[in-house]
């Protein structure tokens, strides 16, 4: 098998930009329930991207965990992408649903959210992810496995249940969108894709695009 002969004709469903909402998170609220009710894979997958110091670019996947007036996802501040986005603080996020056929791309700024929204995720989670978040120096060069194993070992004495602490340096961002693309997959490679451009804050441009 050819990696170039691999491919699939888009058929499922369509997308007009005279029926998507006004606002591009009410319209990402629709598709990310659709894509639950899909039993997409890792839905709340996505690819995070981050601009370097040398200008060059930087993705890799974390999850959303929230959205509100902005997408949430959690990190290690300390992190190869936690200090690109203290050097440059905006991003793209790109999710790709293949069952429903649908990407969907966001840009916008990133900020920290606060040390008590990160308190609160933090303190949800499992005690093994939180002795997780304290014993991985996210992004560093670590000698071997061992090494993990053991950091994670001291941390379980140090702290139990009762007196975990969130560590300080790890928390979540809050990415403003103010641009979000809609892709729907159609057959013939003439797909769909909707663009929201933020014009004032809580208004948006809606235009179609060619694929
Ligand atoms: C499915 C999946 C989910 C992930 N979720 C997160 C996440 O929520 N937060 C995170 O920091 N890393 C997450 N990772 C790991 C990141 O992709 C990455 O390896 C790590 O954050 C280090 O990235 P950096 O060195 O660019 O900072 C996830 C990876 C995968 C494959």
């Amino acid at each position: 098998m050819k990696i170039s002969d691999l491919r699939i004709d888009y058929i499922l469903k369509s997308l007009d930009e005279k029926e998507v909402t006004a606002s591009p998170i009410d319209q990402f609220k629709i598709w990310f329930e659709e894509a639950l009710k899909a039993k997409v894979l890792e839905v709340n997958a996505m690819t995070l991207s981050t601009v370097r110091q040398d200008g060059l670019p930087n993705s890799r996947i974390v999850l959303l965990k929230g959205v509100d007036e902005g997408f949430i996802f959690f990190t290690n501040y300390s992190s190869t992408k936690g200090k690109e986005l203290n050097d440059h603080p905006y991003a793209a996020l790109t999710f790709f649903w293949p069952e429903l056929e649908r990407q969907v791309r966001l840009i916008g700024k990133v900020s920290k959210i606060s040390p008590e929204e990160s308190d609160e995720y933090f303190f949800s989670r499992p005690y093994s992810s939180q002795v997780g978040a304290w014993a991985s120096p996210q992004s560093q060069p670590i000698p071997n496995r061992q090494f993990l194993e053991d950091n994670e070992k001291k941390l379980r004495e140090k702290f139990d249940q009762q007196s975990m602490k969130r560590p300080d340096n790890w928390g979540g961002y809050r990415l403003l969108a103010s641009e979000v693309e809609f892709w729907q997959g159609r057959a013939s490679r003439l797909h769909d894709r909707v663009l929201y451009t933020q014009v004032l804050e809580g208004s948006w441009k809606i235009q179609r695009l060619a694929p």
